[in-house]
């Protein structure tokens, strides 16, 4: 039911260091390289997407920076991040070869991608990126409250943005109220959970009620907690569907519906099982 109180200006929300950040980006996360990550990129900034989300880690840099170019969308009008491959040295050469794969000058977003050998090391590298003018904002990822209370002390450049894991069924409150404490936004990845909340009967019945799909309720969730999402998908069908979000709004029931879906007990953790050490 479309709603006059849903406005324009959730489709962006301001960073701590004044850039801005558009809340509906596309990821590509396990999209191959090659034309079906190229043709997903274009399509997304065709539907009006302004945000693209890859990371080093997933190879197909080339291929996003193709599909930004197809697109014939200004550069200027487009929110690109990519992440910093922890598996590497030093981030700020890191960034400088990720600059050369997507035909880029710069990026608006650079985070680590998660805290491989503790939460610092890497800082120092995110921050000389930083003042090269390479990435225009820097953050990390899969970084839980005990990664940024390491983190921030060290920091010269906050961080301004967290990417975690994140949905109803992931809603990780404690972490979210730690982030809003210290001007970090918290950014939604696999806001679908890789597709698998979308067979959820509870969403489905919200969905139902705003004869919207459940793919919509998930990512309008996470716009109306302040949220940045960034579903991934390479049908155009699917892309141009998660981008319908901005036109309804969910009842103060759904919310509070979707947010006892949690799993993790409000976690302040980014993750339940870590995949580095
Ligand atoms: P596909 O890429 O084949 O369209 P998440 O963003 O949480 O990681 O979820 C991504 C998964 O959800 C992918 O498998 C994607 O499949 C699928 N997906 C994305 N959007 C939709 C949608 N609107 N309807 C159904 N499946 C979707």
């Amino acid at each position: 039911m479309p709603d006059s109180t849903s406005t324009a200006e959730e489709r962006v929300r301001e960073l701590a260091d004044g850039s801005s950040i558009p809340t509906l980006g596309l990821g590509v996360w396990q999209v191959p390289s090659g034309p079906e990550c190229e043709h997903a990129v274009r399509w997304a900034l065709e539907l009006g997407y302004r945000h693209i989300d890859t990371a080093q880690a997933y190879g197909n840099e080339e291929s996003v920076g193709l599909g930004l170019r197809e697109s014939g969308v200004p550069r200027e009008e487009i929110f690109v991040t990519t992440k910093f491959f922890p598996k590497h040295k030093d981030p700020a050469a890191a960034l400088e070869a990720s600059l050369r794969r997507l035909g880029l000058d710069y990026v608006d977003l650079y985070i680590i991608h998660w805290p491989a050998g503790g939460p610092t090391w890497a800082w120092p590298g995110m921050e000389r990126a930083h003042d090269a003018g390479h990435a225009r904002s820097i953050g990390v990822s899969n970084f839980g409250v005990d990664d940024l209370e390491q983190l921030l002390p060290t920091a010269t450049v906050p961080p301004v943005v967290d990417q975690v894991q994140f949905s109803p069924y992931e809603y990780r409150q404690a972490l979210l109220d730690s982030c809003r404490q210290n001007g970090i936004a918290l950014e939604a990845y696999s806001p679908l959970g890789t597709g698998r909340h979308l067979g959820s009967e509870a969403v489905a019945r919200i969905a139902q009620r705003h004869e919207r799909t459940p793919a919509q309720v998930l990512l309008r969730w996470g716009i109306e907690h302040g949220i940045p999402v960034i579903p991934k998908s390479t049908h155009r069908e699917r892309i141009a569907e998660n981008a319908q979000l901005f036109d309804f709004r969910l009842s103060d029931e759904d919310i509070a519906e979707l947010d006892a879906l949690d799993r993790t007990g409000g976690t302040d953790r980014a993750l339940e099982h870590k995949w580095w050490s």
